[in-house]
């Protein structure tokens, strides 16, 4: 029988609940669920502990994500993806309609977004509320908090539909400390913007953050935070959130198919886990990463040999993730099942 290998460190790897390695070596299926599919959106707890596992919401991207949310059971759907797209929006409020005790909540970043949802909210139903999506810095969709966003909300107020802001800081990286200066300034910006609403008698609440910030945003401003990737993990989790006793979840199997001076060559190329970010961030490696191709990954060897099988974690486990129709996953209840990776639908 070959051997598993965990790579950097296997200590903390082997207990967690999701994964997708092999449950021995005898098995040897790759795979891996989307980890971005649902964005969890948790309330904030006491600890990081408690806010891992409390009131999880979802927060999707795509109108099949919200659908398999719902479906799923979810009591409240965040839609965190402003668009202009009438189509999709139509499709999400008629999810809605479908899950009447549920709700469903999308967001807005300028005036044509929200008169794309009104066009279609016409008689729309009522489980249906807008957020006010703000630009953190990002610089990817959300309107610059200041008097445009405000007199967006008063918008969505006059409708009946504003539940309040959600931001994003997903570009907000670097140690804790950086990383807690730049959540300070932008907590300081949402306030102002409550406070003035709240002066007019408009109430809403704060979704805010991504996982390097989920546990910075101060707590009596943000009622929700969305981690999305914290399910599975990718790389910088282990390496940024370490102070929170991190734990890798999902892994791609890989097996060492080829040996020289030095080097070794791994089954999974570009194909296994995508090429998204530069070549030394794919996944996380002890040594070097020489090279990758589509089908092959070619690193600094270190004591593996021929028909080692090597569990990689991705440097971005979402896109690595929907390579993949399946994955291996241990259930909370111990058990392995392979389970069909639904977040590449749009
Ligand atoms: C709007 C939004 N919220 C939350 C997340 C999750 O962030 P992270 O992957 O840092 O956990 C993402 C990720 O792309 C996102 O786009």
């Amino acid at each position: 029988m070959s051997r598993i290998v965990v790579m950097p460190n296997s200590a903390s790897h082997t207990d967690t609940s999701i994964a997708t390695s092999a449950p021995n070596a005898d098995v040897a299926i790759r795979g891996s669920r989307k980890a971005c599919a649902s964005k969890g959106k948790l309330r904030l707890g006491d600890n990081a502990a408690e806010v891992y596992c409390t009131n999880l919401v979802r927060s999707p991207a795509t109108p099949a994500e919200v659908e398999m949310a719902l479906a799923a059971g979810a009591s409240c759907v965040n839609w965190a993806y402003p668009t202009t797209n009438q189509v999709s929006i139509r499709r999400v409020i008629a999810s809605a309609g479908r899950y009447p005790h549920a709700k469903v909540i999308g967001m807005v970043d300028s005036p044509e977004s929200l008169v794309a949802w009104i066009q279609e909210l016409d008689q729309g139903p009522s489980n249906v509320g807008l957020r006010i999506d703000l630009d953190s810095g990002l610089g990817r969709t959300g309107v610059v908090p200041g008097e445009e966003a405000l007199s967006l909300a008063r918008a969505v107020q006059s409708i009946g539909r504003f539940e309040g802001w959600h931001i994003y800081d997903g570009h907000n990286k670097g140690t804790r400390e950086v990383r807690a200066a730049t959540v300070h300034r932008l907590a300081s910006e949402v306030r102002k913007l409550q406070d003035g609403l709240e002066a007019e008698g408009i109430r809403g609440d704060v979704l805010a953050g991504g996982s390097y910030s989920f546990d910075l945003w101060p707590r009596d401003l943000v009622s929700f935070v969305s981690p999305g990737s914290f399910t599975y993990s990718s790389a910088q989790h282990e390496t940024d959130l370490s102070d929170l006793g991190w734990k890798p979840a999902a892994f791609v199997l890989t097996t060492v198919v080829s040996r020289r001076a030095g080097t070794a060559t791994l089954d999974a190329g570009s194909k296994a886990i995508s090429p998204d970010k530069s070549l030394k961030e794919r996944f996380l490696w002890p040594g070097d990463i020489v090279m990758m191709n589509e089908e092959h990954s070619v690193v600094e060897a270190g004591d593996l040999v021929l028909g080692d099988k090597v569990l990689l974690l991705p440097g971005h486990t979402c896109t690595a993730a929907y390579l993949y129709d399946q994955a291996l996953v241990k259930t909370a209840r111990g058990v392995w099942e392979v389970r069909p990776q639904l977040g590449g639908a749009r």
